[in-house]
């Protein structure tokens, strides 16, 4: 295999022999990749090629076979709900929003786990308690302008923003008050154009930033763009793994799932 099967620095994430099964299905079989800061995996692959039960394999959101390293630390027997306080963190792929709460009331919701715990909230002066509340809003107005989800926007509901910039809010939402690795999956759904754009230019930021990310995408365009590395998966299997332009000339690749479906 070439240079491209291993990230240039130290794993943050590090998944070793993979497996999913539903049943007699076997979904997703042997599959191993890492991920270092800074860096941008892909995972593409044809439809049912188990991309995203790898991706729930990853945050123990499915019974899996396999290992999973979190910067080091062996967190194969680490529930899903334990694993965000850890820094890895994930994004749903239909929009998970509170849809009875501001964008901003969405933001402060997710933030909590870094905003004060809430022992020392509740023993704090209402003063202090209400400083704190400032501080939580204007970090939640920060990283909302930050994913690109506009002041314009805060006190709205987030189904009456623009789609593009509901699929900004996603990426928010799952950063929530900070992460080490990020993962999503399909973030350009439905996305054309400029919104495919602010979102290309939004990945790439937060790489410059350090962060992890692990994305699961279809467009084409938009993941050769953004991924300094990419998993190929078809049937459950990793059949390539390298740079955009390592898997885009492999004969595995063209053969089945560009050829296919071309
Ligand atoms: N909950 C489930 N129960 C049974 N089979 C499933 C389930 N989820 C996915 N599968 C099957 O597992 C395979 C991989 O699916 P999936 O991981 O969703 O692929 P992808 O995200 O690449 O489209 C497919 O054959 C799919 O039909
Ligand atoms: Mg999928």
């Amino acid at each position: 295999m070439t240079a491209g099967n291993r990230p240039a620095g130290e794993p943050v994430l590090e998944v070793k022999d993979l497996g999913v099964r539903y049943g007699e299905l076997v979904a997703l079989e042997a599959v191993s990749w890492s991920v270092a800061a800074g860096e941008l995996l892909g995972i593409i692959g044809p439809n049912g090629a188990g991309k995203s039960s790898c991706y729930d394999a990853v945050t123990a959101m499915v019974k899996r076979q396999g290992r999973v390293h979190l910067r080091g630390e062996d967190v194969t027997d680490v529930p899903a709900h334990r694993l965000p306080e850890r820094g890895l963190k994930r994004a749903f792929q239909q929009n998970a929003f509170f849809h009875d709460l501001s964008v901003l009331d969405n933001m402060l919701a997710v933030m909590h786990d870094t905003a004060g715990s809430s022992l020392s909230t509740s023993i704090l002066t209402p003063w202090r308690a209400s400083q704190r509340r400032a501080a939580s809003v204007e970090q939640a107005r920060m990283t909302l302008e930050r994913f690109g989800v506009g002041s314009e926007y805060h006190e709205r509901l987030p189904t009456a923003i623009p789609y593009g910039t509901q699929r900004m809010l996603s990426v928010a939402l799952a950063f929530g008050g900070g992460a080490q690795v990020l993962m999503l999956d399909e973030p350009g759904a439905g996305l054309g154009g400029e919104d495919m754009e602010r979102l290309t230019q939004l990945l790439l930021t937060l790489k410059r930033d350090g962060l992890a990310m692990i994305v699961i995408e279809h467009h084409m365009d938009l993941i050769m763009a953004v991924a300094d590395r990419i998993v190929v998966l078809d049937q459950g299997r990793c059949i390539a793994i390298g740079t955009p332009a390592e898997v885009q000339r492999d004969r595995a690749v063209l053969e089945a799932y560009l050829g296919r479906a071309a």
